[in-house]
């Protein structure tokens, strides 16, 4: 098991290319079982997460060929570290629709094949995830969705099986019914959810309106590419999104919109080692309620460069060298992300002040609380809410990585402290995080990939 090591204090220069989101490749991935024809992805992140989903989308009948065709006008078809990888899927085999516990259980984005399955082949058996680290994420919306559209939906042996009407565990026939829904929940909407039925709906007889759907731009690219494939969508990025059902859907090729949780997280990097970063490849129009939160904190975000493109831009980031407490509620979008919740908190501890943090869309997710306040940090965390108090200092630390953001919050918080920081299990980071230590020690972050061997006492000691 690999551990990253590293020697804060170091301030960065330089500039880092933001990759294809891992949170709009998994739907879009999964939206491969939608059609007969080749799905071309471009800038699609090199992740565990998506050797995850290709390795089930395998399991599912579909090949997946990491090619890298010729490079196209725009040069959104080359491959490399400067554009991402390019992936061609194609379903082979229909008759595969068992999505199994084994590969399910690493990675809860696999839910997002239960919809195109049950649309296109009218029969779909996806294990249902388990909790994970930030809550126990149950899926009830999502299965209350498909039946809305007709569904049959029963639970056997841990996996869901659920069969369009006329529909049969073969894969011949049955074909789901338009229908109006409310995907609403307790926390507000539901990202894959959404992606699920939106999905799903694109094949069925008739016409479907979520209500309450996930605003998130991640639904927006997923619905562009559908519509490139002969959907009939309207309304993605607004909370009602009304689908027209077509006979079929068509292959397109399509680039991955940029991550906007890494382009916050690399942010938060360069401001907690007082640095001037320049960012590319950001998508500053979907992050506006980060950036205005950085900018209460006395951190400025200037896009430069010509590109006007607002979901690909190149920006700097720059800091007073001091970092002014806020306050932070986190929501749907475009409400506050909560994958940017622990990266914030950890540049929040060396304020000048005290800071409110309340999670409201996983209200368990503090598990990097501990493991900062093992760094000096000062934060008293009362259920959803978490007070953090500034210091002057944080110092290195052994920590515990527990999920894929807390861990990056580790890491900026390692930036800025003084001395050694040992991170173990970085495995929940390369889920997430394609090549972090060389991006970071490409712009003069001291930060090491180690094997946790070499500091077994220390990590004995966590
Ligand atoms: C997506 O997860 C993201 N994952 C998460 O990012 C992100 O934290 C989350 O959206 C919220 O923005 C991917 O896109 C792969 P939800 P998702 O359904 O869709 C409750 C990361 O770090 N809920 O929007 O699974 C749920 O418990 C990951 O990249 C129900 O009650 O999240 C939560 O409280 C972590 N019933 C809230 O809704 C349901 O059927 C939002 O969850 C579904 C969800």
């Amino acid at each position: 098991m690999d551990v990253f090591v590293i020697e804060g204090g170091r301030q960065l220069a330089g500039s880092i290319r933001i990759n294809g989101s891992k949170n709009a490749a998994l739907p879009l991935m999964a939206a491969s079982l939608l059609t007969d024809e080749p799905l071309v992805l471009s800038d699609v992140p090199n992740l565990s997460d998506i050797r995850n989903m290709t390795r089930l989308l395998g399991e599912l009948g579909v090949d997946s060929d990491l090619a890298t065709p010729d490079h196209g006008p725009d040069h959104s078809q080359s491959h490399g570290p400067d554009h991402g990888q390019t992936i061609t899927h194609r379903v082979t085999d229909p008759t595969q629709s068992h999505a199994r516990y084994e590969i399910v259980r690493t990675m809860r984005a696999s839910i997002s094949t239960l919809g195109p399955l049950l649309a296109k082949r009218g029969y779909a058996r996806v294990s249902l995830p388990g909790g994970c680290a930030i809550g126990q994420r149950p899926v009830d919306l999502h299965l209350r969705g498909l039946e809305a559209l007709g569904a049959i939906i029963t639970l056997d042996g841990g996996d869901i099986e659920a069969t369009a009407p006329g529909g049969a565990p073969d894969g011949s026939g049955g074909r789901l019914i338009g229908a109006p829904i409310f995907l609403g929940g307790p926390f507000g909407s539901t990202v894959l959810g959404t992606a699920n039925i939106l999905s799903a709906a694109t094949l069925a007889k008739g016409t479907t309106t979520i209500e309450s759907a996930a605003c998130e731009p991640e639904i927006v690219d997923l619905a562009n590419m559908l519509n490139a494939m002969g959907a009939k969508i309207t309304g993605a990025g607004s909370p009602r999104i009304t689908i027209v059902g077509v006979e079929a859907l068509h292959g397109t090729t399509h680039r991955v919109m940029p991550d906007r949780i890494e382009a916050g997280t690399y942010m938060c990097a360069s401001a907690i080692t007082n640095s001037k970063l320049t960012l590319q490849n950001c998508p500053l129009d979907a992050m506006m309620s980060a950036i205005d939160t950085l900018g209460h904190m006395g951190i400025h975000i200037d896009a430069t460069g010509s590109n006007d493109d607002p979901m690909r831009r190149t920006c700097t980031i720059s800091t007073s060298g001091t970092i002014k407490p806020v306050q932070i509620t986190t929501q749907p979008h475009p409400g506050f992300p909560t994958d940017l919740q622990a990266q914030f908190m950890a540049l929040l501890c060396l304020s000048n002040g005290n800071s409110v943090i309340t999670e409201k869309i996983f209200p368990e997710r503090f598990l990097h609380v501990a493991e900062l306040t093992r760094m000096g940090a000062q934060i008293h965390r009362q259920g959803a809410t978490a007070v953090v108090t500034g210091v002057k200092e944080l110092t290195g630390a052994p920590v515990m990585a527990s999920d894929l953001r807390a861990s990056a919050g580790l890491v900026i918080a390692a930036l800025a402290a003084k001395g050694t920081t040992v991170i173990n299990r970085v495995y929940h980071i390369d889920r997430g995080y394609e090549h972090l230590e060389s991006k970071l020690a490409g712009v003069g972050a001291s930060i090491r990939r180690a094997d946790a061997e070499e500091f077994a006492d220390s990590i004995a000691a966590l």
